[in-house]
């Protein structure tokens, strides 16, 4: 098994809590989201259809898509509201003094 790679990918101060910010990860995005002081991060577009979750709306640990109100909970990807049914991946964070920094998810097992 390998160590996760963890890379940069903003600065913490630029997450304000509530709040969403889109950020390029290897070559992919990811949505940033700060919930109770906490940065969390999942694959920026809704496994729906094509849409940008950070265009959506964050609900304490909900996000709702911005194409059918789907939603999803950001801290395990899980869909919570329909048309949604397939989970969001999720990024491992970790935040070094002012550093965001990201691995790439796990693939999921479904
Ligand atoms: S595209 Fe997100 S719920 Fe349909």
């Amino acid at each position: 098994m390998s160590a996760q790679k963890f890379s940069r990918v903003a600065s913490a101060a630029e997450i304000e809590e509530g709040c969403m910010k889109c950020v390029p990860v290897g070559e992919s995005e990811a949505v940033l989201a700060r919930v109770g002081g906490t940065i969390h991060a999942f694959e920026a577009i809704c496994t729906h259809q094509l849409a940008y979750l950070e265009e959506g709306e964050l609900v304490g640990h909900e996000v709702f898509c911005p194409l059918h109100n789907g939603s999803f909970d950001i801290r395990t990807g899980a869909p919570v509201k329909r048309p949604a049914a397939r989970a969001l991946k999720i990024y491992a964070v970790k935040v070094e003094g002012d550093d965001v920094l990201l691995a790439e998810p796990v693939p999921s097992a479904d």
